[in-house]
């Protein structure tokens, strides 16, 4: 990028940053510079800078809350926008939200508002966008149980879609937005009217809770680094049978092998390289003691994936998203 390009950017956005780094803004506190840094604060903008980044051939890229993304040590030689419009509105049963709205933030008011549905959510990080992207979940509960509409830009035209929820194509951890680039905009989910919105509120604590027990919630992390490993049939297994004294029955049931389980059962939890450590809470999660780079982070996994393809014949895939590499 040249510096008559930045002081484009600088003249058309003034509170544009340049070479801010990434470690600010995600959860894992990793990443090099962003050349560029925008905060999005409507659509109009977030429209703008994309078509001036698109004129001017820079790649963008596109971020909620940073929760689920490793940037790596060199940075990202682009203009990296976070959405920042984060309004929640409240009508009768439906949420009509912000692509940037903070997802416990909405799971949290639409209890208070005597809504069930989202109590699951009531301590996931991150944005609905990236919660809709990802279609997140925990406890039993997924995105796309509450999803109703998507409102995005679908980036091959630009033109403004809106999607119901058939067409956001949710699967495991999956969505069509992570097939085919679009920018999500808002969202209206649907939740139902409770007669007992204690019970609902003691869950969603109770869920809290949980978290904190099973999983390292004040070290900085992305979340889980792997899927879970889904099978159809259980000769996927084989090899995991022979080697394990048991397979949790739960997980059976679920044709889900928690991806923790396994780097437990491969002995890594604990295991560290520089300051990136597979926690010893949940053998999913990378925590960051201080310094850690995302080249450590890589290291880790792809030592366990290694591990783990080697010992069980199971291929892990990435759960969080790779950026600047
Ligand atoms: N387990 C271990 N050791 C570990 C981790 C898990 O033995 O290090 C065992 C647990 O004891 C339990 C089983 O594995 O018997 C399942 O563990 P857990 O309930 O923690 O669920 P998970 O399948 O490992 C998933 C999601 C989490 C979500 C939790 C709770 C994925 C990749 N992970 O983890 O989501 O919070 O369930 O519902 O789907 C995320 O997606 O970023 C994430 C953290």
């Amino acid at each position: 990028m040249t510096s008559e390009q930045v002081q484009k950017f600088q003249k058309n956005f003034p509170s544009i940053l340049v070479n801010e780094p990434m470690n600010k803004h995600t959860n894992i506190r990793i990443g090099g510079v962003a050349k560029l840094y925008l905060v999005a604060v409507d659509i109009d903008e977030l429209i703008d800078a994309m078509e001036m980044a698109t004129k001017e051939n820079i790649p963008f890229y596109i971020f909620g809350g940073g929760s689920n993304m490793l940037v790596s040590d060199d940075g990202y030689q682009g203009l990296m926008i976070q959405i920042g419009f984060r309004e929640i509105k409240v009508r009768e049963k439906t949420i009509i939200a912000d692509s940037g709205a903070i997802t416990s933030a909405i799971a949290r008011q639409s209890v208070a508002e005597d809504l069930e549905g989202l109590e699951w959510a009531g301590s996931l990080p991150g944005t609905i966008g990236g919660a809709i992207y990802g279609n997140s979940g925990c406890w039993g509960g997924e995105m796309k149980d509450v999803v109703v509409t998507v409102d995005a830009i679908r980036l091959s035209d630009m033109k403004r879609v809106v999607y119901t929820n058939a067409e956001c194509k949710f699967d495991y951890r999956d969505s069509i937005f992570k097939h085919e680039p679009h920018v999500i905009l808002r969202a209206t989910l649907g939740l139902k009217t409770t007669a007992d919105s204690l019970a609902v509120k003691a869950r969603m604590e109770e869920y809290f809770t949980k978290r904190k027990e099973t999983q390292p919630f004040i070290e900085s992390s992305a979340g889980c680094m792997f899927k879970n490993f889904i099978y159809k049939d259980e000769s996927e297994l084989d090899r995991l049978k022979n080697s394990v004294k048991e397979i949790p029955l739960e997980m059976l049931a679920k044709k889900s092998i928690s991806a923790g389980w396994l780097v437990s059962q491969i002995g890594m939890k604990g295991e560290r390289i520089g300051d990136a450590e597979i926690s010893d809470k949940h053998g999913n999660f990378i925590v960051n003691l201080g310094n850690a780079r995302a080249q450590d982070v890589l290291m880790l996994t792809s030592k366990a994936k290694m591990k783990i393809r080697d010992q069980y014949n199971i291929m892990l895939e990435d759960e969080i998203e790779l950026v600047g590499f």
